[in-house]
């Protein structure tokens, strides 16, 4: 049974979501036989030294994608990103302080999920404008003695992304920053002398869904609280390289696969991440630019902190979304649908949706706007 080859859709997924073709593709081809082991991915024992061949290129080459220093560790977990939201403070709050930034739903999530193992502390929201701008990191009401600083570096559902990380020593905290970056993980390079720790889900700009990356400084291990689960405490998950329970094999090949993607392309002069980032800037630009010169479109994101990778956009009038929706999938254009709680449109546009992807679909809102307007 094989399906017809032509071009694939367009799939803008907040989540799980497009992944680079090539890497579908390779993945496909070495599914029955992974290089000539006799077995698939899914097959093997992760203790065997095929695995772990794969889990240290994994490894590897995430590191040098982002520039991952040598005091950090990476952790490749299960739980997602709400599995993180009580990880983080199981293991770094020490039962104390914790301070959250609240800007969208995720990290409302996580200050709320944190509660139940520390005092979770709203340093700063940005609830009173509908989570459309970030809050100057200046007006921060940190707390003395904190154990660490949350944020979501980019949030998914609101399209809100700091384009730079806070540098508390300025803001007069010495506690670690915890970002949740599991929107916008590769999309562009991480400052890690501003970061404690960085989580993130797989599924968006990495892999399969299953896959939960952690990237941890060395100092931050070994705090965990007493009830901290073993196989949850980065203290033994790092001392036993990701492997004290049986980690999710299929989602670190997957991730692998992508690593190695992403380490091909280039953009001009640019490599890796770099030229993703030059992409990704000129993706967001095009749709931005689109919404922004048109009275049928709108997006309420403050320019400054609009996210580069999920575009919430709203047609002016709402009783149109079903038929632009529809005309969407006609075009070949899927997974357009606004989060429930937003309403309207998202695209999101990761790594792995090409620059003509976006030409695609500014080219049809431009004519769903010309016949509805
Ligand atoms: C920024 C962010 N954090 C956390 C989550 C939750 O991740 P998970 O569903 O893997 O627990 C999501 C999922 O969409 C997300 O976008």
């Amino acid at each position: 049974m094989s399906a017809a080859k032509g071009p694939r859709p367009y799939n803008f997924s907040a989540g799980p979501a497009a992944m680079p073709e090539a890497v579908l593709e390779r993945a496909a081809a070495e599914m029955l036989d992974w290089q000539g082991s006799g077995m698939g991915v899914m097959e093997m024992s992760h203790r065997g030294k095929e695995f772990g061949a794969i889990l240290a290129r994994a490894e590897a080459d995430l590191r040098t994608l982002l520039a991952i220093p040598q005091h950090f560790h990476v952790l490749f977990m299960q739980g997602g990103g709400l599995g993180e939201n009580a990880i983080v403070p199981l293991n770094l709050s020490r039962g104390k302080t914790v301070d959250f930034v609240v800007t969208g739903s995720w990290s409302q999530k996580s200050a709320k999920e944190a509660q139940r193992y520390c005092t979770a502390h709203v340093a700063a929201s940005n609830a009173d404008n509908g989570h459309t701008q970030l809050p100057d990191p200046a007006g921060w009401q940190l707390s003395d003695g904190a154990s660490y600083v949350h944020l979501c570096s980019n949030e998914t559902i609101h399209g809100v992304e700091f384009q730079q990380l806070p540098d508390l020593a300025a803001l007069g905290s010495s506690a670690p920053l915890v970002i949740d970056f599991s929107s916008h993980v590769a999309s562009r390079s991480v400052d890690w002398r501003r970061v404690g720790l960085a989580f993130g889900g797989a599924q968006k700009n990495i892999g399969p869904a299953g896959l939960t990356i952690v990237v941890v400084r060395d100092d931050l291990l070994g705090h965990a609280l007493e009830i901290c689960p073993s196989a949850f405490n980065y203290r033994t998950v790092a001392d036993n390289q990701s492997m004290y329970n049986t980690p999710p094999t299929w989602g670190i090949y997957m991730a692998g696969l992508t690593f190695q993607w992403l380490l091909e392309q280039t953009e001009g002069e640019l490599t890796g991440v770099a030229a993703m980032e030059a992409r990704n800037v000129a993706k967001a630009k095009l749709l931005y630019d689109f919404i922004d010169g048109s009275a049928f479109y709108s997006n309420k994101v403050a320019t400054a902190c609009r996210s580069r990778m999920n575009v919430p956009f709203f047609l002016a009038d709402d009783g149109r979304n079903e038929a632009f929706l529809a005309g969407a999938r006609e075009a070949g254009l899927l997974q357009l649908k606004g989060h429930k709680s937003v309403g309207g449109m998202r695209a999101s546009i990761y790594n792995a949706m090409p620059l003509a992807g976006v030409q695609a679909l500014v080219g049809y809102m431009r004519e769903f706007e010309r016949l509805h307007a």
